[in-house]
């Protein structure tokens, strides 16, 4: 069986073309097929390179139902979404037919606003906390932002995805061939959690997958860090 995940959201600029691909780049590291598929009419043709994964120009209706159809007809492909945003239709759309739909989001009160009314909207769709903050005091803040999430919402907010600056490279046009060590972490990392969420029942993600579970982890490691980096 193929797999379609999607990433989609109202807000603009949240990382859903930089996850897309940091997802299919993982999924090519880990020996896994992958197809980026470009949804967005307002934007260039998808970057392509010698990375392990496809890249799909989906921008028209008629060509990203080709693409999808022929995705689900494949054995063992995973096929990523890239959305726009502000496209309510496209979003419905993509929502109905995916096995997995992210809404990434960053830390900031918009975001997290908008966040929770697609999460009312879109009943089976998780939150992605993403571009989120490593530095410890920062990483403290936006945790103590999410904690605002009503609570019914809390349990489909996903660990997040760190910020890192690197990232961008893989959607350069053409992309490098040789990405740093941190970007093939990071991707590797995202892919081994989504790939967990295929097959968790999502409707009880267990602490680990979560956000605040998460938080509870970089406490942990705070409280017992040497006190020179306390
Ligand atoms: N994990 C990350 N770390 C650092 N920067 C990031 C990360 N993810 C995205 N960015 C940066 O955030 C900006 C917006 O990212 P991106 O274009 O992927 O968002 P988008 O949701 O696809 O935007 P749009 O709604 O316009 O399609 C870009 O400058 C990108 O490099
Ligand atoms: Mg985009």
């Amino acid at each position: 069986m193929s797999a379609i995940i999607s990433l989609i959201g109202s807000k603009g600029g949240t990382g859903k073309t930089t996850l897309a691909h940091l997802l299919c780049f993982g999924l090519g590291l880990m020996g896994r097929k992958a197809v980026c598929v470009l949804t967005d009419p307002g934007r260039l043709p998808p970057p392509h390179g010698a990375l392990p994964y496809v890249s799909a120009d989906g921008r028209d209706a008629q060509a990203r139902q080709r693409i999808l159809t022929t995705l689900r007809s494949r054995e063992g492909w995973v096929g990523v979404v890239d959305g726009g945003a502000n496209r309510l239709a496209t979003d419905m759309e993509m929502y109905r037919l995916s096995d997995l739909v992210l809404l990434p989001f960053r830390d900031s009160q918009e975001d997290l606003r908008v966040v929770c009314e697609d999460l009312k909207r879109l009943p089976n769709a998780l939150a992605l906390p993403t571009q989120w903050p490593s530095n410890p005091w920062q990483f403290g803040a936006a945790q103590r932002l999410l904690e605002t999430v009503p609570a019914e919402l809390q349990g489909r907010v996903l660990a997040p995805v760190f910020a890192l600056s690197c990232s961008k490279q893989l959607l350069q046009h053409p992309q490098p061939s040789v990405v740093p060590t941190s970007l093939r972490k990071l991707s590797q990392a995202f892919a081994f959690q989504m790939l967990g969420l295929l097959e968790a029942d999502r409707t009880r993600l267990n602490a680990a997958q979560t956000a605040l579970g998460a938080s509870r982890r970089l406490e942990d490691m705070m409280e017992n860090a040497p006190a020179s980096v306390v």
